[in-house]
Order: structure tokens, then C-alpha cells, then sequence
């Protein structure tokens, strides 16, 4: 069995990272020193359904996780015919648990990895639930024009056409592919390539999940191979965001509008710590007109900002001039609380954060 031949070698990380994680090298033997002729691609493991396992190969739920770094590379040998990996555990969980800690040690990790000549790009390898989540974080974290490529699987490793293998080895072809580079951080399973951006999870349980309704695909594999329908570009609002000097991240709620919904949520989650909030609001960012009362005190007690998203799976919040919540644009909540976290987290004040968001959708006058 090839796995009996895999070796893995611990380099003791150079980095300082928030947490100390060892740098492994995947080889097939031992012996075999890396292909100098190939392209390098850092794998980052944080768990998830692909590194899950089931008891038998018809469980697709209830599965519990397991796998390292390592075993995600075994199950695919084809992956080292063509790149080095190099690998870090950086945590092992699901994606429900994914937290600062995680994900400021993948921004830091993967900063240092692709400044680094012999590497071409990274791989997260992430559960399906939050995967948009990091890999938007990483979108506006990362500054690099390599690709930063986030895959995941919605069947667990043991389970009859597993989808893992085949996604995480287009992955590599991704972050090896010199097409990939300028596009900003990517998600790909199911044979789909999309922007960190505008990708979402749509579906809950199927393998035809992540895709972007409005703002289409980036691509598609080919016979493994990536192609991409568009010249390389980056999303129309992209802010990025220097995280060298930031070792924890503000607090940002995300609050889901509904009828009759509780304005006392909104006291509850500044008196929880919340540095901002997020609305999840009704339509293009409504809430009741008690609930709007209750945020417009809030706001004018403490100033914290306050945006309004959507609840519908699609869509925008258009912006209102005076108004004292910022409006999401095509942010959905999840991705409009990593953006706010980001901007509090580096300092940015309200005007400036309304700027980030404005920006990416047209003015109400335009
Ligand atoms: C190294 O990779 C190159 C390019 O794929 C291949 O032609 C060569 O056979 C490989 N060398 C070894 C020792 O595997
Ligand atoms: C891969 O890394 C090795 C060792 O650092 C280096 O010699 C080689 O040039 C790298 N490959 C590419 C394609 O950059
Ligand atoms: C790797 O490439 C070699 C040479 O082309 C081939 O013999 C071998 O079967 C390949 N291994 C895998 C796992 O694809
Ligand atoms: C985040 O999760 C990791 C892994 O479970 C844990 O080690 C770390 O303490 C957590 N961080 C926070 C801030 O809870
Ligand atoms: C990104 O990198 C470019 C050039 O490498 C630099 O000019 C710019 O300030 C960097 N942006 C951030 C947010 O670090
Ligand atoms: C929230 O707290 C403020 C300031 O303490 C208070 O004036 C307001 O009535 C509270 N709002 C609700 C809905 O409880
Ligand atoms: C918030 O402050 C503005 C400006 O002072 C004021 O016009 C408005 O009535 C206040 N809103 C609430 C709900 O207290």
C-alpha cells in the first residue's frame, strides 16, 4: 500500500505565528528528496468532513473527524506527481468551530508561506459550513497575487464516491495553475471554481453546494485541468487588510431579523461585548420599526456601527445617504461580519467602514 512508503518530516517552524505550528514535509520516501523540477504548494489542515470518518461507507452523517494532513495526502498519491507539499495542522474541527485563533494563525501562516519564492500557493482544507467564511477572511487578509485556494468535502473520507480526493486535488492543480494567480482567494469543490467573494454554501447536505448566483462562476475543471471564463480580476470593493500586528479580533454579532423579533437583542449583544453589529434583516436589510428603534438608540448611546444585510439567500441592501446603519451591498451577513471585524480590528472608524462597504455596489444616485 502506498501509505506504508509516505513519510513525514517535522521542520521546526522559523515562523512566530500567534500559535506555534511545525511545518511538515509530505514525501513519498524518506529518501527521495523533493522534485526540484515541480511546483511547491502549502497545504493548511483545519478539519472538516474531508478529514472525517464514518463507520461504514453509507454513513454520510454522524461521522466524526480524524484525519491529519497527512492522511488527506495519502488517500490522493497522484497529488505528489505533481507538487511538493509541505502541510500544517492547524487545527482539526468543524467548521462551526473555526474561531480568531484559527483564523489570524492561517492569515499569518499563509503570509509568510507565499512570500516565499519557491512557493507557488496555498491550500486550506476546511469543513463545507464556514468555508466562505475563511476563505473571504483570507481574501481580504492575504496579500499576494498566488493563489489562496479553500477546498472541503460534503462526504466524509470513507464513504462510497467520497468527494474529498477528487476536490482536493483539483485544489492543487489550482494553486499550481499560473491562471489562478490575481483572482483573490477561491473555493473549489464539485468541479466548480468560485470567488471567496460571492461563493456560498446553498445546500446543506448535497455535493452541488458552493456557487455564486449573480455573480457566476469563475471557472470550471476540465479533465482536472482549471479553466477560467475570464481574464484574472478581483471583485469591484476589494479592501485589503494588513493584519501583521493583530492578535485578536474585534466582536461582531450577527442578529436575524423576524416577525415579532426581540429589540432586546440588541442591548444583550453590546452588553455581551459586541464592537459591532450585523443585521440579517428582512428583504433589502428591514426590521421591525421596534427593533429599528431599538438599534437607533443603541447607536446613538455607543456609536458602534450597525450594517444591514440580508436574510435572503440573495441580493443587496442599497445604501441611504444619512442613514445611521451601513448598508451590505451584496455582503451577505456572514461575509459582512468578517469585513466589519476586520476594519474594527485594524482600527477603522465609522465613516471609513461605511467607505469599505460603500464601495462595493452603486450609490443610490449613480
Ligand atoms: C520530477 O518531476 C518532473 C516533472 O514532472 C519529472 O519529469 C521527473 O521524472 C521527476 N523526477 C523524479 C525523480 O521523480
Ligand atoms: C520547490 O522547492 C524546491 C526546494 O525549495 C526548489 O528547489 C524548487 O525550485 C521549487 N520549485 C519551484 C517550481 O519553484
Ligand atoms: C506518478 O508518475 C509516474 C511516472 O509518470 C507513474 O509511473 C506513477 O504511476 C504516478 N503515480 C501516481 C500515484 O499517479
Ligand atoms: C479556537 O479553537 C482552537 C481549537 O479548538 C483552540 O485551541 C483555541 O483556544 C480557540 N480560541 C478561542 C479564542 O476560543
Ligand atoms: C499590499 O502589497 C502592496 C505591494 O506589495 C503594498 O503596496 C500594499 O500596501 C499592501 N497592502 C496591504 C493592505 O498590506
Ligand atoms: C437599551 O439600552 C439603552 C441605554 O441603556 C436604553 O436607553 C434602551 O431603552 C435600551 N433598549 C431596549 C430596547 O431595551
Ligand atoms: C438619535 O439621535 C438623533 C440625532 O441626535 C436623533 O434625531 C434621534 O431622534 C435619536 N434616535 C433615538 C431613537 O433616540
Amino acid at each position: 500500500m502506498f501509505s506504508a512508503i509516505l513519510a513525514l518530516l517535522f521542520v521546526a517552524s522559523s515562523a512566530s505565528s500567534p500559535i506555534d505550528f511545525p511545518r511538515l514535509i509530505v514525501r513519498q520516501d524518506i529518501e527521495t528528496p523533493i522534485n526540484a523540477s515541480l511546483p511547491n504548494v502549502t497545504i493548511l489542515a483545519t478539519g472538516g468532513t474531508i478529514a472525517s470518518k464514518g463507520s461504514t461507507n453509507t454513513q454520510t452523517t454522524g461521522y466524526s473527524i480524524g484525519l491529519g494532513v497527512q492522511d488527506l495526502i495519502e488517500a490522493v498519491p497522484e497529488i505528489l506527481n505533481i507538487s511538493n507539499i509541505a502541510g500544517y495542522q492547524v487545527s482539526n474541527v468543524g467548521s462551526g468551530s473555526i474561531n480568531e485563533t484559527i483564523s489570524l494563525a492561517l492569515a499569518h501562516i499563509i503570509s509568510k508561506e507565499l512570500a516565499k519564492d519557491e512557493v507557488s500557493g496555498v491550500v486550506i482544507t476546511h469543513g463545507t459550513d464556514t468555508l466562505e467564511e475563511t476563505a473571504f477572511f483570507m481574501n481580504l487578509a492575504i496579500n499576494s497575487s498566488k493563489p489562496v485556494v479553500c477546498v472541503g468535502a460534503m462526504r466524509p473520507s470513507t464513504a462510497l464516491s467520497a468527494d474529498g480526493p477528487l476536490n482536493l486535488y483539483q485544489a492543487v492543480t489550482l494553486a499550481i495553475s499560473p491562471n489562478a494567480k490575481g483572482r483573490g482567494a477561491m473555493i473549489t469543490l464539485n468541479d466548480r471554481i468560485g470567488s471567496a467573494f460571492y461563493t456560498t454554501k446553498n445546500n446543506a447536505n448535497s455535493i452541488d453546494t458552493f456557487y455564486s448566483m449573480e455573480a457566476g462562476q469563475l471557472g470550471f475543471f476540465i479533465n482536472q485541468v482549471p479553466f477560467f471564463f475570464y481574464e484574472p480580476a478581483v471583485p469591484i470593493g476589494h479592501t485589503s487588510f494588513d493584519l501583521t500586528n493583530v492578535n485578536d479580533l474585534a466582536q461582531v454579532d450577527i442578529l436575524y431579523a423576524h416577525q415579532d423579533m426581540d429589540p432586546g437583542l440588541v442591548n444583550a449583544s453590546i452588553a455581551g461585548g459586541a464592537d459591532g453589529l450585523v443585521i440579517a434583516g428582512v428583504g433589502a436589510g428591514g426590521t421591525s420599526s421596534k427593533f429599528a428603534v431599538a438599534m437607533e438608540e443603541a447607536y446613538n448611546a455607543t456609536g458602534i456601527p450597525i450594517v444591514s444585510s440580508h436574510r435572503s439567500a440573495d441580493g443587496f441592501v442599497p445604501g441611504d445617504e444619512g442613514d445611521f446603519t451601513i448598508a451590505s451591498g451584496f455582503y451577505n451577513p456572514q461575509k459582512a461580519r468578517i469585513l466589519l471585524q476586520l476594519a474594527l480590528s485594524t482600527g477603522m472608524g465609522y465613516d471609513d467602514i461605511k467607505g469599505i462597504f460603500a464601495k462595493s455596489y452603486p450609490s443610490p444616485s449613480a
